[in-house]
């Protein structure tokens, strides 16, 4: 049985969770000048105990600086300033690497331009206190897109689609931003072997998971799609994604004919083994 201290002893019901510490909320950042003011202050008003954390990569348009003055005037925000652009994932390691240097309980995932709404984050919160992930979800029951083009949600749908067979992963939305990690879960994934660059980290992170027995649970929300500013969504973001997850599932699928153990690499210790997903079982 888990001992309260939040170490994943167990991947689903019946645990107990430690209690959560403080959040800081990661939001990278590149060409959102148009968004950034709204988007932190959104976050410290719905959720005041947190912080944030700008992960800034050199933007043109000046985001970093604009990020600065909001540090300058609140303690509870701070800037990573990257040198050049390398890619979501590489924002987000960096930011949790900062993070947990820094003693945060909590580590959150969010986009800056206001698709993943702020008012939110409290939902994410409360699930987290009898989870080790959740993923904020649009393709649950409850979930939903808003002024989305058929093209992008035609993609995202797929996306998550082809993940989770290829994958064999029990998540309805695998590719989305939205997330709160427990520290010890983001210290249990193996983050300095994660090499993916772009959106394919969202699989990447949510696939080892997984695999790695925790328990992970999808909680509905309204994405927003932005209205300033562009997506940097581009062919190479989606190249990198459609060759990494197919890569990650041949391989598991010649590991599995080879004989390797595809169980978690924890002990479970639920009567009906790991519950990774409230959703669905399986
Ligand atoms: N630092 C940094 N460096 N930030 C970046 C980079 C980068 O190279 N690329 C994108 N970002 C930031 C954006 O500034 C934004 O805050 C966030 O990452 C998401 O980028 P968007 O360009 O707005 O993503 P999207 O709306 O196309 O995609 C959304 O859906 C994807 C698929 O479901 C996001 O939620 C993605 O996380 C998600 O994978
Ligand atoms: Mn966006």
């Amino acid at each position: 049985m888990n001992d309260g201290d939040g170490t994943p002893a167990a991947a689903g019901q019946g645990r107990r969770f430690g209690p959560l510490g403080t959040a800081l909320v990661i939001i990278p950042t590149y060409n959102e000048a148009e968004n950034i003011k709204a988007i932190v202050s959104r976050v410290r008003e719905a959720v005041p105990e947190a912080h944030v954390l700008v992960a800034d990569d050199n933007s043109p348009d000046g985001t970093g600086k604009l990020a600065d003055e909001l540090a300058a005037e609140d303690d509870h925000v701070q800037v990573l300033h990257r040198k050049g652009k390398e890619g979501l994932g590489a924002a987000y390691l960096a930011g949790f690497r900062w993070g947990l240097e820094h003693g945060y309980g909590v580590l959150i995932e969010m986009d800056a331009d206001g698709s993943h709404q702020p008012e939110e984050l409290p939902r994410l919160l409360t699930a987290l206190k009898g989870a080790d992930l959740v993923l904020g979800s649009r393709w649950v029951p409850g979930g939903r897109v808003v002024n989305w083009p058929k093209s992008r949600e035609f993609i995202s749908r797929g996306g998550s689609m082809y993940s989770r067979l290829a994958l064999d992963l029990p998540l309805r939305d695998i590719t989305g931003g939205y997330r709160a990690f427990r520290r010890e879960t983001l210290e249990g994934l193996g983050l300095d072997e994660v090499a993916s660059q772009g959106y394919c980290f969202q699989v990447d992170l949510a696939r080892r998971a997984i695999k790695a027995g925790y328990h992970v649970v999808e909680v509905p929300i309204t994405f927003v799609e932005r209205e300033h500013g562009d997506s940097k969504m581009s062919r190479d973001i989606l190249v990198e994604a459609l060759w990494r997850v197919t890569t990650w599932g041949v391989g598991e699928r010649v590991g599995k004919v080879l004989g390797r153990d595809r169980q978690p690499e924890r002990p479970v210790d639920t009567p009906d083994g790991p519950v990774r997903s409230t959703e669905e079982k399986g």
